[in-house]
Protein backbone atom coordinates (compact mmCIF):
# COMPACT_ATOMS: atom_id res chain seq x y z
CA UNK A 1 0.00 0.00 0.00
CA UNK A 2 1.51 3.71 -0.45
CA UNK A 3 0.96 5.77 2.27
CA UNK A 4 1.25 9.57 2.14
CA UNK A 5 1.88 11.68 5.57
CA UNK A 6 1.15 15.03 5.81
CA UNK A 7 4.00 17.50 7.69
CA UNK A 8 7.11 18.06 7.91
CA UNK A 9 8.44 18.15 11.29
CA UNK A 10 10.38 15.46 14.01
CA UNK A 11 7.12 13.89 14.35
CA UNK A 12 6.58 13.09 10.72
CA UNK A 13 9.91 11.50 10.77
CA UNK A 14 9.39 9.39 13.33
CA UNK A 15 5.76 8.01 11.90
CA UNK A 16 7.70 7.93 8.30
CA UNK A 17 10.51 5.95 10.07
CA UNK A 18 8.46 3.71 11.75
CA UNK A 19 5.70 3.20 8.76
CA UNK A 20 9.40 1.87 6.33
CA UNK A 21 9.03 -0.49 9.03
CA UNK A 22 6.02 -2.14 7.58
CA UNK A 23 6.41 -5.05 5.22
CA UNK A 24 2.42 -4.06 3.69
CA UNK A 25 4.09 -1.02 2.46
CA UNK A 26 4.54 -0.21 -1.34
CA UNK A 27 5.51 3.52 -1.63
CA UNK A 28 5.98 6.00 1.14
CA UNK A 29 5.53 10.01 0.45
CA UNK A 30 5.42 13.36 2.98
CA UNK A 31 4.07 16.47 1.75
CA UNK A 32 6.18 18.70 2.42
CA UNK A 33 8.63 16.32 4.62
CA UNK A 34 11.70 17.96 5.47
CA UNK A 35 15.73 17.14 4.82
CA UNK A 36 15.97 13.61 6.85
CA UNK A 37 12.51 12.46 5.83
CA UNK A 38 13.90 12.58 2.18
CA UNK A 39 16.07 9.44 2.99
CA UNK A 40 13.57 7.27 3.67
CA UNK A 41 10.28 9.12 1.59
CA UNK A 42 9.57 10.60 -1.28
CA UNK A 43 8.91 14.18 -0.27
CA UNK A 44 6.14 16.11 -2.66
CA UNK A 45 6.41 20.05 -2.55
CA UNK A 46 2.74 20.54 -1.37
CA UNK A 47 1.70 22.66 1.90
CA UNK A 48 0.44 20.70 4.84
CA UNK A 49 -2.40 23.17 4.61
CA UNK A 50 -3.62 22.87 0.95
CA UNK A 51 -6.42 20.31 0.81
CA UNK A 52 -6.94 20.62 -2.79
CA UNK A 53 -3.32 19.31 -3.49
CA UNK A 54 -3.19 16.80 -0.88
CA UNK A 55 -6.56 15.67 -2.09
CA UNK A 56 -5.72 15.62 -5.83
CA UNK A 57 -1.83 14.12 -5.16
CA UNK A 58 -2.97 11.21 -3.14
CA UNK A 59 -6.15 10.05 -6.07
CA UNK A 60 -2.88 10.28 -8.75
CA UNK A 61 -0.56 8.02 -6.98
CA UNK A 62 -3.53 5.83 -5.72
CA UNK A 63 -2.25 6.37 -2.30
CA UNK A 64 -4.46 3.91 0.16
CA UNK A 65 -3.88 5.78 4.14
CA UNK A 66 -3.38 9.58 4.30
CA UNK A 67 -1.51 10.32 7.86
CA UNK A 68 -2.25 14.02 8.85
CA UNK A 69 0.62 14.36 11.54
CA UNK A 70 -0.34 18.40 12.34
CA UNK A 71 -3.32 20.24 14.26
CA UNK A 72 -4.03 22.80 11.31
CA UNK A 73 -4.86 20.86 8.47
CA UNK A 74 -7.19 18.41 10.84
CA UNK A 75 -9.04 21.70 11.97
CA UNK A 76 -8.93 22.57 8.35
CA UNK A 77 -11.04 19.63 7.73
CA UNK A 78 -8.24 17.55 5.23
CA UNK A 79 -9.40 13.85 6.66
CA UNK A 80 -13.08 14.78 5.78
CA UNK A 81 -12.03 15.90 2.27
CA UNK A 82 -9.32 12.41 1.94
CA UNK A 83 -12.36 10.21 2.60
CA UNK A 84 -14.82 11.68 0.61
CA UNK A 85 -12.95 10.22 -2.43
CA UNK A 86 -12.71 6.81 -0.76
CA UNK A 87 -9.56 6.96 0.78
CA UNK A 88 -8.34 5.86 4.15
CA UNK A 89 -7.33 8.52 6.56
CA UNK A 90 -5.36 7.94 9.89
CA UNK A 91 -6.46 11.51 11.69
CA UNK A 92 -10.10 12.70 13.07
CA UNK A 93 -12.48 14.75 11.05
CA UNK A 94 -13.32 18.19 11.41
CA UNK A 95 -16.00 18.15 13.62
CA UNK A 96 -13.96 15.52 16.53
CA UNK A 97 -10.93 18.04 15.45
CA UNK A 98 -12.50 21.26 17.24
CA UNK A 99 -11.07 18.76 20.81
CA UNK A 100 -7.91 20.49 20.06
CA UNK A 101 -9.04 23.71 17.51
CA UNK A 102 -11.30 25.07 20.47
CA UNK A 103 -10.36 25.17 24.08
CA UNK A 104 -13.72 26.30 25.08
CA UNK A 105 -15.15 23.29 23.09
CA UNK A 106 -13.31 20.54 25.10
CA UNK A 107 -13.74 22.38 28.70
CA UNK A 108 -17.27 21.70 27.97
CA UNK A 109 -17.05 18.42 26.64
CA UNK A 110 -15.02 18.05 29.96
CA UNK A 111 -17.40 19.42 32.04
CA UNK A 112 -20.30 17.69 30.21
CA UNK A 113 -19.04 14.31 30.92
CA UNK A 114 -17.44 14.59 34.85
CA UNK A 115 -13.72 14.25 33.50
CA UNK A 116 -11.67 16.50 36.00
CA UNK A 117 -9.74 19.81 34.55
CA UNK A 118 -9.50 22.92 36.09
CA UNK A 119 -12.31 25.14 37.04
CA UNK A 120 -12.73 27.08 33.95
CA UNK A 121 -14.61 30.70 32.67
CA UNK A 122 -14.91 32.10 29.05
CA UNK A 123 -14.89 35.46 27.93
CA UNK A 124 -15.74 36.96 24.35
CA UNK A 125 -15.51 40.65 25.66
CA UNK A 126 -11.98 42.94 26.72
CA UNK A 127 -13.75 44.64 29.53
CA UNK A 128 -15.65 41.56 31.43
CA UNK A 129 -12.15 39.97 30.84
CA UNK A 130 -10.10 42.59 32.21
CA UNK A 131 -12.96 42.93 35.16
CA UNK A 132 -12.26 38.60 35.83
CA UNK A 133 -8.63 39.21 36.38
CA UNK A 134 -8.25 37.15 39.46
CA UNK A 135 -10.95 35.51 39.71
CA UNK A 136 -8.84 31.40 40.71
CA UNK A 137 -6.54 34.10 42.21
CA UNK A 138 -2.44 34.09 41.25
CA UNK A 139 -1.08 32.16 39.31
CA UNK A 140 -4.02 33.22 36.57
CA UNK A 141 -3.82 31.55 33.60
CA UNK A 142 -5.29 32.92 30.25
CA UNK A 143 -5.70 30.69 26.66
CA UNK A 144 -6.96 32.30 23.32
CA UNK A 145 -9.39 29.61 22.53
CA UNK A 146 -8.17 28.95 19.07
CA UNK A 147 -5.09 27.07 17.81
CA UNK A 148 -1.96 29.29 18.43
CA UNK A 149 1.24 26.72 17.79
CA UNK A 150 1.43 26.16 21.31
CA UNK A 151 1.72 29.37 22.21
CA UNK A 152 -1.52 30.77 22.96
CA UNK A 153 -1.26 30.10 26.83
CA UNK A 154 -0.42 33.38 29.42
CA UNK A 155 0.45 32.57 33.15
CA UNK A 156 0.43 35.75 34.86
CA UNK A 157 1.74 35.84 38.12
CA UNK A 158 0.07 39.28 38.83
CA UNK A 159 -2.52 41.64 38.59
CA UNK A 160 -0.54 43.92 36.44
CA UNK A 161 0.34 40.93 34.28
CA UNK A 162 -2.50 39.58 34.11
CA UNK A 163 -4.08 42.67 33.07
CA UNK A 164 -1.33 42.93 30.07
CA UNK A 165 -2.07 39.68 29.20
CA UNK A 166 -5.84 40.39 28.47
CA UNK A 167 -4.79 43.95 26.49
CA UNK A 168 -2.07 41.98 24.55
CA UNK A 169 -4.83 38.77 23.32
CA UNK A 170 -7.80 41.23 22.82
CA UNK A 171 -6.70 44.55 22.28
CA UNK A 172 -3.35 43.93 20.73
CA UNK A 173 -4.61 40.07 19.35
CA UNK A 174 -2.02 38.62 19.22
CA UNK A 175 -2.57 35.21 19.04
CA UNK A 176 -5.54 36.96 15.93
CA UNK A 177 -8.56 35.19 15.42
CA UNK A 178 -7.62 32.18 18.14
CA UNK A 179 -7.85 34.99 20.61
CA UNK A 180 -11.22 36.60 20.39
CA UNK A 181 -12.76 34.25 22.60
CA UNK A 182 -10.49 33.87 26.23
CA UNK A 183 -10.42 30.96 29.16
CA UNK A 184 -9.41 32.34 32.29
CA UNK A 185 -8.57 28.63 34.35
CA UNK A 186 -7.82 27.74 38.00
CA UNK A 187 -3.88 27.75 38.25
CA UNK A 188 -3.07 23.53 38.80
CA UNK A 189 0.38 23.10 40.47
CA UNK A 190 1.75 19.08 39.69
CA UNK A 191 3.50 17.18 37.44
CA UNK A 192 3.03 17.12 33.31
CA UNK A 193 2.52 14.43 31.48
CA UNK A 194 1.23 12.66 28.34
CA UNK A 195 -0.84 9.76 27.75
CA UNK A 196 -1.28 9.31 23.89
CA UNK A 197 -4.04 7.03 22.87
CA UNK A 198 -5.22 5.55 19.70
CA UNK A 199 -9.03 5.96 19.31
CA UNK A 200 -11.70 4.73 17.21
CA UNK A 201 -15.66 3.68 17.35
CA UNK A 202 -14.43 0.15 18.98
CA UNK A 203 -12.02 0.92 21.34
CA UNK A 204 -9.51 3.41 23.24
CA UNK A 205 -5.62 2.33 23.68
CA UNK A 206 -3.14 4.27 25.56
CA UNK A 207 0.07 4.32 24.25
CA UNK A 208 3.26 3.93 26.65
CA UNK A 209 3.40 7.11 28.46
CA UNK A 210 5.88 10.05 27.90
CA UNK A 211 6.61 13.37 29.12
CA UNK A 212 7.70 16.38 27.70
CA UNK A 213 9.09 19.52 28.81
CA UNK A 214 7.47 22.28 27.67
CA UNK A 215 9.70 25.17 28.92
CA UNK A 216 12.61 26.54 26.56
CA UNK A 217 15.17 26.37 29.48
CA UNK A 218 16.81 23.66 32.02
CA UNK A 219 14.89 23.61 35.21
CA UNK A 220 11.42 24.84 33.69
CA UNK A 221 12.43 28.38 32.88
CA UNK A 222 11.40 30.15 30.30
CA UNK A 223 8.43 30.37 27.81
CA UNK A 224 6.34 27.76 26.23
CA UNK A 225 7.90 25.97 23.47
CA UNK A 226 6.41 23.23 21.33
CA UNK A 227 8.74 20.80 22.99
CA UNK A 228 12.07 20.48 23.55
CA UNK A 229 12.88 16.90 24.76
CA UNK A 230 10.76 13.56 25.70
CA UNK A 231 10.71 10.39 27.34
CA UNK A 232 9.54 7.25 27.73
CA UNK A 233 8.19 5.76 29.74
CA UNK A 234 7.23 8.64 32.35
CA UNK A 235 8.79 8.08 35.79
CA UNK A 236 5.97 9.13 37.32
CA UNK A 237 3.47 6.88 35.80
CA UNK A 238 2.54 3.69 38.37
CA UNK A 239 0.16 0.90 37.46
CA UNK A 240 -2.55 2.78 39.83
CA UNK A 241 -2.02 6.41 38.24
CA UNK A 242 -2.97 4.49 34.95
CA UNK A 243 -5.69 2.44 36.62
CA UNK A 244 -6.68 6.26 37.83
CA UNK A 245 -6.25 7.87 34.47
CA UNK A 246 -8.27 5.16 32.41
CA UNK A 247 -11.03 5.37 34.80
CA UNK A 248 -11.39 8.64 35.43
CA UNK A 249 -10.15 10.20 31.84
CA UNK A 250 -9.89 8.30 29.01
CA UNK A 251 -13.37 5.64 29.71
CA UNK A 252 -15.52 8.91 30.15
CA UNK A 253 -14.03 10.67 27.25
CA UNK A 254 -14.58 7.40 24.91
CA UNK A 255 -18.46 7.59 25.96
CA UNK A 256 -18.32 11.35 25.43
CA UNK A 257 -17.64 10.80 22.04
CA UNK A 258 -20.18 8.41 21.71
CA UNK A 259 -22.72 10.36 23.52
CA UNK A 260 -22.17 13.58 21.51
CA UNK A 261 -21.87 11.58 17.99
CA UNK A 262 -17.99 12.51 17.73
CA UNK A 263 -16.83 9.64 15.52
CA UNK A 264 -12.97 10.08 16.46
CA UNK A 265 -10.56 8.18 14.91
CA UNK A 266 -6.92 8.98 15.50
CA UNK A 267 -4.59 9.80 18.04
CA UNK A 268 -5.67 11.39 20.89
CA UNK A 269 -3.29 13.17 22.86
CA UNK A 270 -4.27 13.99 26.44
CA UNK A 271 -2.29 16.62 28.04
CA UNK A 272 -2.36 16.08 32.30
CA UNK A 273 -1.19 17.47 35.06
CA UNK A 274 -1.25 15.34 37.62
CA UNK A 275 -2.23 17.04 40.94
CA UNK A 276 -2.02 16.18 44.82
CA UNK A 277 -5.96 15.62 44.27
CA UNK A 278 -5.56 13.07 40.99
CA UNK A 279 -5.14 13.44 37.22
CA UNK A 280 -6.82 16.11 35.61
CA UNK A 281 -6.96 17.31 31.92
CA UNK A 282 -5.11 20.54 31.11
CA UNK A 283 -5.86 19.74 27.23
CA UNK A 284 -7.17 17.56 24.49
CA UNK A 285 -4.72 17.62 21.05
CA UNK A 286 -6.09 15.05 18.22
CA UNK A 287 -2.77 14.27 16.91
CA UNK A 288 0.31 12.46 17.76
CA UNK A 289 2.31 15.58 19.86
CA UNK A 290 5.96 16.34 18.87
CA UNK A 291 8.59 15.88 20.28
CA UNK A 292 6.51 12.57 22.85
CA UNK A 293 6.13 10.74 19.09
CA UNK A 294 10.17 10.96 19.17
CA UNK A 295 10.49 8.74 22.08
CA UNK A 296 6.95 6.74 22.05
CA UNK A 297 6.96 5.47 18.48
CA UNK A 298 10.84 3.83 19.08
CA UNK A 299 9.11 1.72 21.59
CA UNK A 300 6.18 0.68 19.61
CA UNK A 301 7.21 -3.00 18.35
CA UNK A 302 3.85 -3.41 16.57
CA UNK A 303 3.47 -2.70 12.62
CA UNK A 304 2.44 0.62 12.65
CA UNK A 305 0.61 0.15 9.32
CA UNK A 306 -1.70 -2.27 10.55
CA UNK A 307 -2.85 -0.49 13.80
CA UNK A 308 -3.59 3.28 11.53
CA UNK A 309 -5.77 0.69 9.13
CA UNK A 310 -7.48 -0.66 12.36
CA UNK A 311 -8.55 3.13 13.44
CA UNK A 312 -9.19 4.40 9.76
CA UNK A 313 -11.14 1.09 9.84
CA UNK A 314 -12.77 1.01 13.42
CA UNK A 315 -11.26 -2.19 14.16
CA UNK A 316 -9.26 -1.10 16.66
CA UNK A 317 -10.56 -3.40 19.33
CA UNK A 318 -8.86 -6.34 17.63
CA UNK A 319 -5.63 -4.93 16.95
CA UNK A 320 -2.77 -6.40 19.35
CA UNK A 321 -0.02 -3.58 20.06
CA UNK A 322 3.25 -4.12 21.80
CA UNK A 323 5.78 -2.43 23.08
CA UNK A 324 9.64 -2.44 23.91
CA UNK A 325 10.00 -2.33 27.57
CA UNK A 326 13.49 -0.39 27.36
CA UNK A 327 13.29 3.37 27.92
CA UNK A 328 13.72 6.08 25.51
CA UNK A 329 14.99 9.63 25.43
CA UNK A 330 14.50 12.73 22.72
CA UNK A 331 16.78 15.72 22.88
CA UNK A 332 15.89 18.61 21.04
CA UNK A 333 18.12 20.35 19.30
CA UNK A 334 16.78 24.54 18.65
CA UNK A 335 18.12 27.53 16.95
CA UNK A 336 18.65 29.80 19.97
CA UNK A 337 16.19 32.68 20.00
CA UNK A 338 13.23 29.90 20.19
CA UNK A 339 10.49 30.09 20.66
CA UNK A 340 10.45 33.57 19.22
CA UNK A 341 13.32 34.89 16.58
CA UNK A 342 15.62 32.78 14.82
CA UNK A 343 17.58 32.14 12.00
CA UNK A 344 17.71 30.06 9.49
CA UNK A 345 19.77 28.49 6.87
CA UNK A 346 23.19 27.31 9.10
CA UNK A 347 25.35 24.50 8.14
CA UNK A 348 24.66 21.10 10.33
CA UNK A 349 27.44 19.46 10.78
CA UNK A 350 28.52 16.31 12.84
CA UNK A 351 25.34 14.39 11.64
CA UNK A 352 27.62 11.18 10.09
CA UNK A 353 29.18 11.01 13.24
CA UNK A 354 26.35 9.93 15.80
CA UNK A 355 26.19 6.33 16.75
CA UNK A 356 24.24 3.90 14.74
CA UNK A 357 21.74 2.80 16.76
CA UNK A 358 20.72 6.55 17.69
CA UNK A 359 17.48 7.60 16.00
CA UNK A 360 18.19 11.57 14.34
CA UNK A 361 14.56 12.86 13.31
CA UNK A 362 14.94 16.14 11.52
CA UNK A 363 12.52 18.43 12.04
CA UNK A 364 13.35 21.97 10.71
CA UNK A 365 15.86 21.17 7.70
CA UNK A 366 16.69 21.35 4.58
CA UNK A 367 19.27 21.01 1.55
CA UNK A 368 21.30 23.46 0.52
CA UNK A 369 20.57 23.98 -2.99
CA UNK A 370 17.21 22.53 -2.16
CA UNK A 371 17.32 19.10 -3.29
CA UNK A 372 18.32 15.71 -1.87
CA UNK A 373 20.93 15.84 -4.55
CA UNK A 374 23.21 18.29 -2.22
CA UNK A 375 24.75 16.99 0.78
CA UNK A 376 24.80 19.89 2.73
CA UNK A 377 22.23 19.98 5.51
CA UNK A 378 20.90 23.65 6.89
CA UNK A 379 18.90 24.50 9.65
CA UNK A 380 15.71 25.51 8.75
CA UNK A 381 13.41 26.03 11.96
CA UNK A 382 13.19 26.80 15.48
CA UNK A 383 12.92 23.27 16.22
CA UNK A 384 15.80 22.09 14.48
CA UNK A 385 16.87 18.19 14.91
CA UNK A 386 15.30 15.49 17.81
CA UNK A 387 18.05 12.79 18.53
CA UNK A 388 16.73 9.52 20.49
CA UNK A 389 18.48 7.01 22.53
CA UNK A 390 16.60 3.89 23.36
CA UNK A 391 18.46 1.64 26.50
CA UNK A 392 17.49 -0.60 28.88
CA UNK A 393 17.55 2.19 31.77
CA UNK A 394 16.37 6.13 31.82
CA UNK A 395 20.01 6.46 33.23
CA UNK A 396 21.84 4.76 30.08
CA UNK A 397 18.77 6.46 27.58
CA UNK A 398 19.63 9.69 29.06
CA UNK A 399 23.76 9.37 29.02
CA UNK A 400 23.74 7.83 25.33
CA UNK A 401 21.30 10.60 24.23
CA UNK A 402 23.45 13.11 25.30
CA UNK A 403 26.95 11.61 24.53
CA UNK A 404 25.96 12.12 20.62
CA UNK A 405 24.12 15.34 21.15
CA UNK A 406 28.05 16.65 21.58
CA UNK A 407 29.00 15.40 18.26
CA UNK A 408 26.38 17.44 16.05
CA UNK A 409 26.68 21.54 15.84
CA UNK A 410 25.41 24.25 14.14
CA UNK A 411 25.72 27.93 15.05
CA UNK A 412 23.74 28.84 17.60
CA UNK A 413 22.20 25.40 18.40
CA UNK A 414 20.90 24.83 22.17
CA UNK A 415 19.11 22.30 23.81
CA UNK A 416 18.03 21.49 27.57
CA UNK A 417 20.75 19.16 29.50
CA UNK A 418 17.72 18.13 31.98
CA UNK A 419 16.02 15.90 29.04
CA UNK A 420 14.91 12.71 31.30
CA UNK A 421 15.19 14.08 34.58
CA UNK A 422 12.42 14.08 36.76
CA UNK A 423 11.32 17.45 36.83
CA UNK A 424 11.38 19.72 39.83
CA UNK A 425 7.69 19.64 40.42
CA UNK A 426 7.49 16.04 41.19
CA UNK A 427 7.95 16.72 44.60
CA UNK A 428 4.48 18.57 44.74
CA UNK A 429 3.01 15.21 44.23
P1 LIG B 1 -2.03 24.03 26.82
O1 LIG B 1 -1.75 24.62 25.47
O2 LIG B 1 -3.44 24.16 27.27
O3 LIG B 1 -1.48 22.64 26.95
O4 LIG B 1 -1.11 24.84 27.84
C1 LIG B 1 0.27 24.96 27.63
C2 LIG B 1 1.00 24.78 28.93
O5 LIG B 1 0.58 25.78 29.87
C3 LIG B 1 0.72 23.48 29.63
O6 LIG B 1 1.53 22.46 29.14
C4 LIG B 1 1.03 23.83 31.06
O7 LIG B 1 2.44 23.85 31.27
C5 LIG B 1 0.55 25.24 31.18
N1 LIG B 1 -0.84 25.25 31.67
C6 LIG B 1 -1.96 25.23 30.93
N2 LIG B 1 -3.05 25.25 31.71
C7 LIG B 1 -2.62 25.29 32.98
C8 LIG B 1 -3.27 25.33 34.25
N3 LIG B 1 -4.60 25.36 34.36
N4 LIG B 1 -2.50 25.36 35.34
C9 LIG B 1 -1.15 25.34 35.26
N5 LIG B 1 -0.48 25.32 34.09
C10 LIG B 1 -1.20 25.29 32.96
N1 LIG C 1 4.57 18.37 22.66
C1 LIG C 1 3.33 19.01 22.70
C2 LIG C 1 2.57 19.01 21.46
O1 LIG C 1 2.82 18.28 20.54
O2 LIG C 1 1.62 19.79 21.41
Amino acid sequence: MKVLIVGGGGREHAIAWKLRQSPGLSGLFCAPGNAGVAAIAECVAIAADDIPGIVGFAKREGVGLVVIGPEVPLAMGLADAVEAEGIRVFGPNKKCARLEASKAFTKAFLARHGIPTAKYAEFTDKNELLSAVGLYGYPMVLKADGLASGKGVIIAETKAEAERAAEAIMGDKIFGAAGERVIVEEYLTGVEASALCFVDESAIVPMESAQDYKRVFDGDRGPNTGGMGAYSPSLVFTPELETRIRGEILTPAFDGFKKDGLDFRGVLFVGLMLTKEGPKVVEFNNRFGDPETQAVLPRLKTDILDIMLAVAENRLAGQKIEWDKRNSVCVVLASDGYPGAYETGERISGLDAVDGDILLFHAGTRFENGSPGGTQILTDGGRVLGLTAVAGSPEEARRRAYENVMKISFKGMRYRKDIGLLPKTARDL
